[in-house]
């Protein structure tokens, strides 16, 4: 019977007939299972609230995308899975390594209760920052592996980048344009210049279309990165930026559903 199929399908059908249990490939497996949890029955959230703070937030949120941002669909390697903690000597990593040691005190404390994955880990301590600031809770599901090694290097995004590049960098990923600018809303934390550095609001895109873009008398001082100004450049960005300018609670909806998606990339889950 198995001779009739390819080599690939040959594995996955044996294992069937003969232990009664699916070996899935990678990419075919499910998501979710009976073991799956959700952040609030956690430890983890407790745990992370005793270490977060506001200010440490923006690095926390950073964290999350420098973990899952490597991810590309083409040969489905990089995601969340924690390979940052190998990749902190990285240039565009750098600043990384203080966030990493904050999280790493909770890691603690949950690991002598029942271990947690640091994919799990900084995919719930991104939830657990934004809504520290005042952003929208989401709920983030608990099952990630963690590699064993660095993720392939180059795959974060450039600030230098233009509108097209940006696409062609998060398309790559699995995200829409749309998305794309929803995540960019990230940039509302931190000292880029967006409204209150530890407030997660809809102030990123109100700033991105005032005029004029620089503050008077200061070039030094600019707003934001050259990346967040190339999006206003690109007329599908724009009409984002609009409406997520206009209506903070769309905002808040499409960046939690694009945060989920962000955490889930290329994940391992674990199947117990
Ligand atoms: C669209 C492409 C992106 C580019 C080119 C980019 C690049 C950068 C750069 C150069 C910084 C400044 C780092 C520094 O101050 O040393 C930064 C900060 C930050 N990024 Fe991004 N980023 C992008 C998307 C994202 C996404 C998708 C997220 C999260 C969902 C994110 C979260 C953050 C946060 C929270 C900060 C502030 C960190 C802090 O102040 O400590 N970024 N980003």
């Amino acid at each position: 019977m198995c001779s009739s199929v390819t080599h690939h399908h040959r594995i996955v059908q044996c294992s069937i007939v003969s232990g009664g249990e699916i070996n899935y490939p990678a990419k075919l497996q499910p998501s979710s299972f009976s073991t799956v949890k959700f952040r609030s029955d956690h430890a983890s959230s407790e745990e992370l609230r005793k270490v977060l703070s506001k200010r440490k937030a923006a690095g926390v949120l950073r964290l999350v995308f420098h973990d899952a941002g490597t991810f590309e669909i083409d040969d489905n390697t990089g995601g969340m899975n924690g390979s940052i903690v190998y990749e902190l000597d990285r240039p565009e990593n750098a600043g990384l390594e203080k966030s990493v040691k904050v999280l790493q005190k909770a890691k603690t404390q949950i690991d002598a209760i029942r271990p947690v994955s640091w994919a799990d880990l900084i995919s719930v301590a991104g939830a657990e920052a934004v809504e520290l600031c005042e952003g929208p809770p989401i709920q983030v599901l608990l099952g990630r592996q963690d590699s064993l090694g660095p993720d392939p290097e180059g795959r974060l995004p450039l600030e230098t980048l233009d509108a097209s590049g940006l696409k062609r960098n998060f398309q790559k990923k699995g995200f829409s344009t749309q998305e794309l600018v929803a995540l960019s809303g990230a940039h509302t934390l931190g000292s880029k210049g967006f409204g209150s550095p530890t407030t997660f609001d809809n102030s990123y895109y109100k700033v991105l279309l005032e005029e004029p873009r620089t503050p008077s008398g200061g070039m030094s001082t600019m707003v934001g990165l050259p990346s967040d100004h190339a999006l206003v450049e690109d007329d599908e960005c724009l009409r984002w930026i609009k409406q997520y300018a206009d209506n903070e609670s769309m905002f808040f909806e499409d960046f939690k559903k694009a945060y989920v998606k962000l955490v889930n990339s290329g994940v391992r889950w674990n199947s117990l």
